[in-house]
């Protein structure tokens, strides 16, 4: 877990050095940046009032508006990583009004509060990791030795030895994909994770009839046969089950959904009507109310128990090149009174995504490329035509934002990309010419450009 690797808890975290982290993957948007840095900030201040005071205030919900592909999801996205808050990402038009055949907006709470759930169990688990992994090591050198654990008659001598050798072995990595014969658990039995993320009708109604499936072949356990890799995975999950108190995990991890959770809900304005009303403008106007008595604060039952949406902070957000924000209804604008608006990137923020992210793409072609002994390298001019190159082209034709880098680069580097095998041990260079080269006929031509970038 981060926060074990010595990183700073969100909690911790003043505004600026949350923007400062943003930073280090998203470039610009400074103004979006700072509003959900306060936003975070000032409900861990909220936190630390006495109880009386701190149940007047609640958080301000925020609506972010940008056109497509200028950082929304990826901010979203970054605080999840870094919050220790509970954190979900959901589509509003994913939703269905309640009585209609869909999802139901509280399944969002429920999504919410089962996230919050896994990250406490894993905590919870974390202090008792020595543990947990000595006892799967040892379940797993069962699996892997079986003849030899029920011939007691065999000297001691080399059964000991064989899995000291299996036990050094294992710890390579060595059996990862060997398959070996496992009994099915409780859990797999379900069919569905006991202390899982979500819930909903059908997942149980998928349980139920395992279940029935369970009892009917009661008596003989179900062998399965799987690598040693998805065996670790499933034993590691029941031996934390087993170390954690699923009481003490479940209190927890309401509070801090309740408290801290963070509900992030993308395309909004996909479910803003605009005026007319035809048949589905009725039903999107229907998920819109139905999403606002959770964003006001109400009770939601979950198979954990209540969740109390009060004190939850929601971030909506949207493009709204069609909606506009006012196109919400009144009462749901209301709740979402902090805007920001993310603004279009400019051609040299182009050139600084290319480069600069942990994660940016150049690094991302380079790794790539590197697998193949292929050493690639651009230089500083090159990225400047790449990055003007898609500015342009997101003017002349429809502008998607920093996605355009993506269809840019990968056209760029196609040749390189397909025949990288053969370049083994070579260095190359991205030079300004080599991507005029690959790119001008094609951006040039509209046509060939609507297509192909
Ligand atoms: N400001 C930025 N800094 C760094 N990378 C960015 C930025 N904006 C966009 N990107 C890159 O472009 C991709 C698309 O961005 P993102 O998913 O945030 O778009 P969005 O604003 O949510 O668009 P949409 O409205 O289509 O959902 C991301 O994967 C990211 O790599
Ligand atoms: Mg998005």
């Amino acid at each position: 877990m981060e926060r074990l690797k010595g990183k700073k808890h969100l909690d911790d975290m003043v505004p600026s050095e949350i923007v400062k982290a943003l930073d280090e993957y998203v470039i610009g948007q400074d103004e979006a940046k700072r509003t959900i840095a306060v936003a975070i900030r000032n409900r861990v201040r909220r936190k630390r009032l006495p109880e009386e005071v701190r149940e007047e205030i609640t958080p301000k919900n925020i609506l972010m508006i940008g056109s497509t592909g200028v950082g929304k999801t990826e901010i979203a996205r970054r605080i999840a990583k870094l919050a220790d808050a509970p954190f979900i990402k959901v589509e509003a038009t994913k939703y269905t009004e309640v009585g209609y055949v869909g999802r139901d907006v509280e399944s969002m709470v429920r999504d919410l509060m089962g996230a919050s759930l896994q990250m406490v169990r894993e905590e919870m688990a974390a202090s008792k990791k020595e543990e947990v992994d000595r006892r799967v090591e040892e379940r797993l050198l069962d699996l892997l030795l079986p003849s030899i654990e029920k011939d007691g008659g065999n000297t001691d001598v080399s059964t000991d030895g064989a899995r000291e050798q299996f036990r050094q072995m294992l710890r390579k990595g060595i059996f990862d994909s060997r398959e070996v014969e496992m009994p099915q658990s409780m859990r797999q039995n379900l069919g569905f994770e006991l202390m899982g993320s979500s819930s909903n009708m059908e997942e149980l109604q998928q349980a139920l009839g395992s279940l029935g499936s369970m009892f009917a072949q009661q008596g003989r356990q179900k062998i399965r046969k799987i690598t040693v890799k998805r065996a670790r995975e499933i034993i590691e999950e029941e031996e934390m089950d087993k170390v954690v108190d699923p009481d003490k995990a479940v209190d927890e991890a309401k509070e801090r959904a309740e408290e801290m959770g963070i509900i992030f809900i993308d395309e909004i304005d996909k479910v803003a009507s605009r005026g007319n009303s035809s048949n589905s403008d009725v039903s999107r106007e229907g998920v819109q109310r139905d999403i606002l008595p959770i964003v006001e604060g109400t009770k939601v039952s979950t198979k954990w128990g209540v969740i109390d949406t009060t004190n939850i902070l929601f971030i909506a957000a949207g493009a709204f090149s069609f909606a506009k924000p006012s196109d919400l209804i009144p009462e749901l604008q209301g709740r979402f009174p902090l805007r920001v608006e993310l603004h279009d990137l400019s051609a040299e923020e182009f050139y600084r995504i290319l480069t600069e992210p942990q994660n940016a793409i150049t690094k991302q072609y380079t790794a790539l490329l590197s697998t193949e002994g292929v050493s690639v390298t651009f230089t500083d001019e090159a990225l400047h035509e790449i990055a003007a190159i898609a500015h342009d082209v997101n003017q002349t034709n429809d502008n998607i934002g920093a996605r355009r880098l993506y269809t840019v680069m990968e056209k760029l580097l196609e040749e390189l990309s397909f025949s990288a095998n053969e370049l083994n041990g070579q260095s190359v260079e991205i030079t300004r010419d080599y991507v005029r080269q690959r790119l001008s006929d094609i951006v040039e031509d509209q046509d060939l450009t609507r297509y192909i970038l």
